[in-house]
C-alpha cells in the first residue's frame, strides 16, 4: 500500500513571514498525524525558517532545485548536502518550469538526482506533456523518454527511495486540471514502464504524484484513482486551508 504524499511547491512566492505564518498553520492543524505524508517547498531562502516553523510535526522539508555537483565554484547554486543541511527532505528537480526556463535537459535532471540521492535526499523528480505534444497522441511517448533520461542508471533500489510527479504543462497554473481518467492513464503508462524497466515489486511501491491545478475541489477524485500517489501542489499550496482541504482528500 502506498502511503499517499501531498507536497506543496510554492515556488518563487512569499516573503519569509509569509512562509513562517503559512507553515505554522500547517504544523498546528497536522501536529504529528502521519496517515498522509506532506511536505512544503519555499524558496530556498527560507528554508531554514519554515523548517524552524514545521519542527515537531510531521511534516518535511523540500527544496525545488539542487545543482549536481557537491561543492565549488558554481556561483549561485545550492548543493544537495547544503539542502539536507538546513533540514530538508525532499528536493523537486526537473520541474517544467525548470525544463522550460531555465533549459534543464532530461541528462541535466538525471544527474541532479543521483547527487540528490547520494546526498539522502528524496527527489520529487517531474515530468509532463505540453498541450501541442499531448493534441498529438505523443503524451506517453514523451513522459516514458523523461522517465527513462531524467532516471538513467538508477538501480530498482534507488528508483525505491524517489517520487515521480506527473505533472502536465497545460494543467500547470492554468486551471485546468488533468480530468482523473487522462491523469490515471499516464500514472498507469508510467508504472507499467516501471514495471518493464525493474520488477513488478518495485514499480508496485513507487508513488507517483499528479500535479496541474490541483485544488480543494477536485483533490479527492484525482487521489482516488488507483495510479495516482498524491499530489504536487503549486498554487493551492499558499493558503493553508486549501492546501489542508487536498491533504484531507487525500485521507
Ligand atoms: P499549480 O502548479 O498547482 O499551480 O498548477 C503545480 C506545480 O507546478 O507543481
Amino acid at each position: 500500500m502506498r502511503k499517499k504524499f501531498i507536497a506543496g511547491n510554492w515556488k518563487m512566492n512569499t516573503n519569509a513571514a509569509q512562509g513562517v505564518e503559512l507553515a505554522a498553520a500547517l504544523a498546528k492543524a497536522i501536529g504529528s498525524s502521519t496517515d498522509v505524508e506532506v511536505a512544503v517547498c519555499p524558496p530556498a531562502l527560507y528554508l531554514s525558517a519554515v523548517g524552524a516553523a514545521i519542527k515537531g510535526s510531521s511534516i518535511g522539508l523540500g527544496a525545488q532545485n539542487c545543482h549536481h555537483e557537491a561543492k565549488g565554484a558554481f556561483t549561485g547554486e545550492i548543493a544537495p548536502a547544503m539542502l539536507l543541511d538546513v533540514g530538508c527532505k525532499y528536493v523537486i528537480l526537473g520541474h517544467s518550469e525548470r525544463r522550460q526556463l531555465f533549459h534543464e535537459t532530461n541528462a541535466d535532471v538525471n544527474k541532479k538526482t543521483i547527487a540528490a540521492l547520494a546526498a539522502g535526499l528524496t527527489p520529487i523528480v517531474c515530468v509532463g506533456e505540453s498541450l501541442a505534444e499531448r493534441q498529438a497522441n505523443k503524451t506517453s511517448d514523451v513522459v516514458r523518454e523523461q522517465v527513462q533520461g531524467s532516471l538513467a542508471g538508477l538501480a530498482g533500489e534507488q528508483i525505491l527511495k524517489l517520487v515521480i510527479a506527473y505533472e502536465p504543462i497545460w494543467a500547470i497554473g492554468t486551471g485546468v486540471v488533468a480530468t482523473p481518467e487522462q491523469a490515471e492513464e499516464v500514472h498507469a503508462d508510467l508504472r507499467s514502464l516501471l514495471t518493464s524497466r525493474y520488477t513488478a515489486a518495485v514499480a508496485d511501491k513507487v508513488r507517483i504524484q499528479y500535479g496541474g491545478s490541483v485544488n480543494a475541489e477536485n483533490a479527492k477524485t484525482l487521489l482516488s484513482q488507483p495510479n495516482i500517489d498524491g499530489a504536487l501542489v503549486g498554487g493551492a499550496s499558499l493558503k493553508a486551508d486549501g492546501f489542508l482541504a487536498i491533504i484531507n482528500g487525500a485521507k
